[in-house]
């Protein structure tokens, strides 16, 4: 057994850190001010093959895996979470599964697109009254010749209004519950598509979430990706894959928050010495690194599982629980152990304790992620 990763991987690390460190570190604050997404950033990010990291050639892909694609995530998340998340939702929950479940014609037509950055990807799921039970979404996709019409209001999408490219779900059968439930590729220009409300967030405020409306959309019913009833399959799949994503955002945010912490502590004295020379400091920062450990190891786990076509369901579930119950813990001790400096915006961790708290709710719960780690146990 060997945890060292390959040398690519460590190339890929230290690409996007230098990248991190000259193009997003400076813009994270100001972005989390404004709330304005930095369309630019992204833009570069996919220059430098970011978005195309995990896929095919073939398809305007890098050939690379996707643990390499998830420590892009991780560094990235380290200084801006919502370019994190943006990011993760547009590989893991839009990109792949075009490239998993659509058909070749469908893959040749979206894929160079995406992976190049020129277009920008979602995934319309949740509902109103439709977040953790999927299949209570209320959205439908009826057959009219050449179209499907899509009428329904999906809520809490990321990247809504910036995205050329939807992976939306509709019941084209309304008696059959999950089953009945297809997806779709939409275009943001079919008639019928617009941006509802646009979110006011606690964190993440830079990455841009709003409601996705489709009013008798048209979507051309070549769009259908893989079979009507297959949708629901097709969603928590990506969703399998988005919180792998998820889980190396939760795991950058707490990196950035130890590394911060870090220098904070070596230079701030009290009662005539450095605070990281206080013992009960100096413990609340071993159980900090060793809850990033924890998840580091099960983050590339599951990506490591999905390389090599190990079933990682499960294993995205505790990764995701794992790593973003260790953002939480570990933004709120740098909090504490800043004191006050830590809860004024001089400093970057009140911001990455904002962001932390999202991640333990998007792309399923944690006590979802416990509902499929104890669902495989007993079943
Ligand atoms: N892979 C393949 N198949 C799966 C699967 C998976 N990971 N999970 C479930 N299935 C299959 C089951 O095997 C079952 O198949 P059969 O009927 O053929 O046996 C079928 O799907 C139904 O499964 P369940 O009975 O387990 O489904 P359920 O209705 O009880 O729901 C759940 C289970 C785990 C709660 C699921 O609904 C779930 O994950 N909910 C959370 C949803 C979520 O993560 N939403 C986030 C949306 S995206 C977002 O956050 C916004 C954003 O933009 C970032």
């Amino acid at each position: 057994m060997d945890f060292r990763l390959e040398k690519k991987q460590e190339n890929v690390r230290n690409m996007v850190r230098e990248f991190t460190e000259n193009e997003i570190k400076p813009i994270a604050g100001e972005a989390d001010k404004t709330g304005e997404y930095p369309m630019e950033v992204f833009k570069k990010m996919a220059d430098i093959g970011l978005v195309a990291l995990p896929f095919s050639s073939e398809y305007g892909g890098a050939d690379g895996d996707y643990l390499a694609y998830v420590i892009a995530v991780e560094e990235i998340s380290k200084a801006c979470a919502a370019l994190g998340i943006s990011y993760s939702v547009d590989v893991s929950l839009c990109a792949s599964p075009i490239y998993m479940f659509a058909s070749e014609g469908q893959k040749k037509k979206y894929l160079p697109d995406l992976l190049s950055g020129k277009k920008i990807g979602a995934f319309g799921l949740t509902e109103a009254n439709a977040g953790t039970d999927v299949s209570g979404g209320q959205a439908t996709a009826v057959l009219d010749g050449d179209y499907y019409i899509l009428n329904g209001e999906k809520k809490f999408t990321t990247n809504g209004p910036i995205a050329d490219t939807l992976m939306v779900f509709a019941l084209t059968d309304k008696t059959k519950g999950s089953k009945g439930m297809s997806a779709f590729i939409v275009e943001k220009d079919f008639p019928g598509f617009s941006i509802g409300k646009l979110e006011d967030k606690m964190g993440i405020r830079a990455a841009q979430v709003s409601e996705t409306l489709y009013k008798n959309c048209r979507v051309p019913k070549e769009n259908l990706v893989g079979k009507e009833g297959e949708g629901f399959k097709i969603a928590m799949k990506a969703l399998d894959c988005g919180r792998i994503g998820v889980a190396a955002q939760g795991l950058g945010i707490a990196e950035g928050a130890l590394e911060e912490t870090i220098k904070y502590v070596k230079v701030r004295k009290q009662f005539g010495k450095e605070i990281y020379k206080f013992q009960g400091l100096a413990w609340m920062m071993a159980d900090m690194d060793m809850k990033i450990e924890q998840a580091r190891n099960l983050v590339y786990k599951a990506a490591w599982e999905k390389d090599n076509g190990i079933p990682y369901s499960v294993s995205a579930a505790r990764a995701k629980l794992a790593a973003t119950d260790a953002a939480m813990y570990v933004t709120t001790e740098a909090v504490q152990i800043l004191g006050g400096y830590g809860y004024m915006k001089d400093y970057p961790l009140e911001r990455m304790m904002r962001d932390a708290k999202i991640t333990q709710i998007y792309e399923g719960t944690n006590q979802v992620q416990k509902m499929v780690i104890s669902g495989a146990m007993f079943k």
